[in-house]
């Protein structure tokens, strides 16, 4: 168990390290298969890059707010970022990309998963599926048994696997975003103003009791979806989980134990790769 999270900390880190350039990124030969992971997120677009072992390789993000809940609202847009993205993963590793997965919240429906695959075909990439977020994040964790809790920017995504199988997924309107206007709104200052000050590392201090509230809120709604279904270990991953008190936080109102991974935010990206059957 240790171990494999061990594992799973290492890939997310040097997969971090190559995307912020810290990294030399491996030289990708001609004919080797590519594995590619689309998120449309609520704050960010990303693109990973893994190998057929599932090792990652690259991937590149911009910041957007095409999605709402979980939905493409701006399908123009997306493609535009996405295509943009795709260009320079495909300058970088010297290789087209030829395929790609997507992904949903749980519970979204078949018309935004047909959206999904629309923008990344726009792009000129075949998508064969469009896949559940937060099941996506339990393969990339190798969950056979536990709950996979995905805050995001505008969702939160939870599932629950017993013998690697998804025994129930659900999709909440809150994440990230409603930490910001409590922020917004306790300190009277502007959105974006309270956004960056609640990814200030160095204000986390004073930035995290006012937000506390809203982590419990994920919490009791995590506790309350689930009830005596939970399955451990839980998992909690995504961007908003990106404070130093957030599983302490958690775990006083889910009453058991919850495991971050390293690089929260990429969880879901990399699983979504895995699912990318590159054409075959
Ligand atoms: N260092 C940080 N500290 C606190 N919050 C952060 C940090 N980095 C990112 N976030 C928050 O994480 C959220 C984005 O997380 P993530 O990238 O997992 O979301 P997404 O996939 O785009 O959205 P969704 O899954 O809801 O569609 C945003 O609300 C952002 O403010
Ligand atoms: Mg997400």
């Amino acid at each position: 168990m240790n171990n494999k999270i061990n594992y799973t900390n290492e890939k997310l880190t040097s997969f971090a390290s190559v995307v912020n350039g810290k990294l030399p990124i491996r030289k990708v030969s001609k004919n080797e298969t590519l594995k590619i992971g689309v998120d449309l997120g609520t704050s960010s677009i990303v693109v990973t890059v893994i190998d057929k072992d599932n090792n990652p390789i690259y991937g590149a993000y911009e910041y957007a707010n095409t999605v709402q809940d979980g939905i493409v609202v701006n399908y123009l847009e997306s493609v535009e970022i996405l295509q943009r993205l795709k260009q320079k993963v495909e300058r970088v590793l010297g290789r087209k990309l030829t395929t790609a997965c997507g992904a949903i919240p749980p519970g979204t429906g078949e018309s935004s998963a047909r959206i999904v695959a629309n923008v990344i075909e726009a792009t000129g990439m075949d998508c064969f599926q469009v896949v559940d977020e937060p099941t996506a994040a339990g393969l990339f964790l190798e969950v056979e048994d536990g709950t996979v809790i995905d805050i995001g920017g505008g969702t939160t995504g939870l599932s629950i696997f017993k013998h690697g199988t998804l025994l129930k997924s659900i999709d909440e309107p809150t994440g990230g975003t409603h930490m910001t206007l409590v922020l917004a709104g306790n300190r009277k200052i502007p959105y974006v103003e309270a956004e960056l000050l609640k990814k200030n590392k160095s204000r986390e201090n004073e930035v995290f009791p006012i937000i506390r509230p809203v982590v419990e809120k994920m919490a009791s709604i995590a506790k309350n979806a689930f009830d005596k279904d939970i399955v451990l270990p839980v998992y909690v991953v995504g961007g908003s989980t990106n404070f130093k008190e957030f599983e302490n936080a958690f775990e006083k109102v889910l009453k058991v134990d919850v495991i971050k991974p390293k690089y929260p935010q990429y969880v879901t990206p990399l699983g979504i790769a895995m699912y990318d059957n590159a054409g075959e």
